[in-house]
């Protein structure tokens, strides 16, 4: 067992999070997560309608009596989806922690606080994580450079970002971005977070919905096959490398505009590759992190396989590195 600050205050079994994934983090997933101890969210946005998702929280009741979380992520959009009323079905729903990502988390906290909800706020920077602090969130989840999705525009990777942010911050911190195994949880332990947030990696297991061959491109991708959409915009995505990511960064790169991309990086098509598997649809979330995932097991065998391993890594290596008498370990 691995007991944090974190896994006390939210209340989880295992320091490890599935954090919100646009038309991933559905039912079975988060209920997957959930019963193998750790906390899974699911991704509001990913509902058409607030009523869709008050009907996808009851669907996971259905499958785990464990806690789980409902992400809401605010982010530029040409139309705004209905914040509020998405806020207000996660609370109707009974639901005791949210990850709000993007936006301020100040706008929804008092909403979600007066209802007794932990609010866990996810960022990108030492600056709003310590923003999202000082405005009373339960957690942060910190993004690094190296994250699938929005990494900001600061390019700090984990290494620094997660030790930076471990200096200034009296809540529990969760590092998020690159981890897909027990190194990366320890390693993130050490550099000073109370858990680590995946999403690439578990994105590419048996209960995750997107289509196997999705599954089986991160299997077979390596940590160089992302690339990074709307730098011009500064939205920056990291996407997968295909025919569609590369077209959008030659037209950024030539100067084009947002309308010039504007139907290649619709959302639409995004989930066409999701849900048909037909991987150059569109453009498709990933992360670095898909160099480190030969395989897509079940959540209970990834999760119980990071625990046992980071516990083995801690009690074993390195104990013995510090235990050993120099000439021992040259
Ligand atoms: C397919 C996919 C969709 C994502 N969509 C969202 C989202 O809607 N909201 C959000 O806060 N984060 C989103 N993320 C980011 C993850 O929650 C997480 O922060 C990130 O994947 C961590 O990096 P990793 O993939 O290296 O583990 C998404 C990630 C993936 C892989």
């Amino acid at each position: 067992m691995l007991r944090t600050r974190f896994t006390e205050v939210f209340g989880v079994e295992h320091p490890i999070v599935q954090g919100g994934m646009m038309w991933v983090g559905r039912a079975e997933l988060v209920a997957a997560v959930a019963n193998a101890g750790a906390l899974g969210f699911i991704t509001a946005l990913t509902q058409p309608t607030p009523d869709d998702l008050t009907k996808e929280i009851a669907r996971t009741r259905e499958l785990t009596d464990k806690p789980f979380g409902v992400n809401l992520t605010i982010l530029p959009s040409i139309t705004p989806p209905p914040y509020e009323e998405y806020r207000q079905a996660i609370i109707d729903s009974g639901i005791k922690i949210v990850e709000i990502a993007g936006g301020n988390p100040a706008t929804h906290l008092s909403h979600l606080k007066d209802h007794g909800i932990k609010v866990l706020h996810k960022c990108t920077s030492v600056k709003h994580a310590l923003k999202a602090q000082q405005v009373g969130v339960d957690g942060v989840s910190i993004d690094g450079f190296e994250c699938a999705g929005h990494p900001g525009e600061n390019d700090i990777p984990g290494l620094i970002l997660i030790p930076a942010a471990a200096k200034h911050l009296t809540i529990p911190m969760i590092a998020s971005g690159g981890i897909a195994d027990a190194q990366g949880l320890v390693a993130a332990l050490a550099l000073g977070a109370d858990g680590v947030n995946m999403g690439t990696r578990f994105m590419c297991t048996q209960e995750s919905g997107v289509a196997q061959k999705v599954k089986e491109q991160i299997v077979a991708n390596s940590e160089l096959d992302t690339k990074l959409i709307f730098r011009t915009l500064n939205n920056t995505a990291r996407v997968a490398d295909n025919a569609i990511s590369r077209k959008v960064v030659e037209i950024e790169k030539s100067g084009g505009s947002f309308d010039d991309i504007r139907d290649l990086v619709s959302g639409q098509r995004g989930r066409k590759v999701f849900e048909e598997g037909d991987l150059d649809a569109g453009i498709w979330t990933t992360g670095q992190s898909q160099g480190l995932i030969h395989d897509i097991p079940t959540v209970a065998d990834l999760v119980t396989r990071m625990i046992d391993e980071a516990e083995d890594i801690i009690t074993g290596r390195l104990n013995e590195i510090v235990a050993a008498p120099v000439t021992a370990r040259s």
